[in-house]
């Protein structure tokens, strides 16, 4: 069975799907996008992942390329022709194509939307949850518009290779003041000795992830208290527990940081609840 994408209103081969070489996504990153993940055949939080869509659309001054009412659709049509019943769903789209000048096109050119699924399998992500994640930490290199969920990733790519090659599976941004912004692509959060969650504000310098807002529900939902503020990383490497939390990890436990373990070096309770309640209080749309 063929994977399938949708690639500006057709549905092709995965193998066959391509856009210009002149779509500004691939030329400026002049685009944006959101992952959903697919659960047991619902597509998770897809409201505020469309509504995070049109803010990233809006601060850019691009265009919707469907109706958005119609991207559901598109977005439920990908995750049925490619059997994803646990996995993700992709949206992207870029300001569309036209010969390279730095300034926006005129307006006749149509922005370019491609949607993709792929399948993942749960139990690995369970297993992974087993045994928590290392994290390092890395300066802020980005610019101070990661708020909009951009294409343009080149210092993630850069923090999370460097993670892969010191044995982690995440890095951290930390500001100049040695306070910890987010992950390459995830949010981060920590939960001191009083068993509270600490995560920074999500006003500004992080973007302000879907399963960190959900995060604040579950948060409620099981009488914890969350305190959105800033924290250090000698902060994090003494907390009780530490997680990154995105629409592909949920909650992850986090046991290492730069090498050195939190707590006892094994995932945390308080991080393992909200993973298993997630589910439960996450908005889902039948695909
Ligand atoms: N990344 N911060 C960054 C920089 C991210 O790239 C992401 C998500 C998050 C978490 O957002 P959410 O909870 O809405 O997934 C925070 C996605 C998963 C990715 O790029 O694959």
């Amino acid at each position: 069975m063929p994977r399938i994408a949708y690639v500006n209103g057709r549905y092709i081969t995965h193998a066959d799907a391509a856009v210009h070489i002149e779509d500004r996504g691939y030329q400026f990153a002049d685009g944006v996008y959101e992952v959903c993940e697919v659960a047991r055949g619902f597509i998770v939080d897809m409201p505020r992942h469309l509504a995070r869509l049109n803010r990233s659309l809006t601060e850019l001054s691009i265009a919707w390329p469907v109706t958005r009412n119609v991207l559901p659709l598109i977005l439920r049509e990908v995750v049925n022709r490619n059997h994803v019943v646990n996995g993700l769903v992709y949206v992207q789209v870029t300001r569309g194509v036209a010969s390279r000048e730095f300034v926006f096109p005129s307006a006749n050119v149509k922005p370019a939307l491609v949607v993709t699924a792929r399948k993942a399998d749960p139990a690995a992500g369970a297993k992974r949850a087993e045994t928590g994640i290392a994290v390092i930490t890395v300066p802020e290199n980005r610019w101070d518009r990661v708020d909009i969920k951009t294409v343009g990733l080149l210092p993630n790519v850069l923090a999370k290779q460097k993670a892969k090659e010191a044995g982690a599976q995440e890095a951290w941004f930390v500001d100049a003041d040695g306070n910890v912004k987010e992950g390459g692509s995830s949010n981060a959060w920590i939960v001191n000795r009083d068993g509270v969650l600490v995560t920074r504000p999500a006003e500004h310098g992080i973007l302000r992830g879907i399963t960190r807002t959900t995060m604040f529900e579950v948060a409620a939902r099981l009488g914890l208290k969350i305190e959105e503020r800033e924290f250090s990383v000698a902060e994090a490497k003494a907390a009780r527990e530490a997680f990154i939390s995105s629409a592909t990890t949920i909650a992850m436990p986090i046991v290492a940081i730069d090498g050195d373990p939190i707590a006892n070096g094994h995932p945390g309770s308080i991080t393992l609840s909200l993973r298993h309640a997630f589910f439960d209080i996450a908005e889902k749309s039948p695909a």
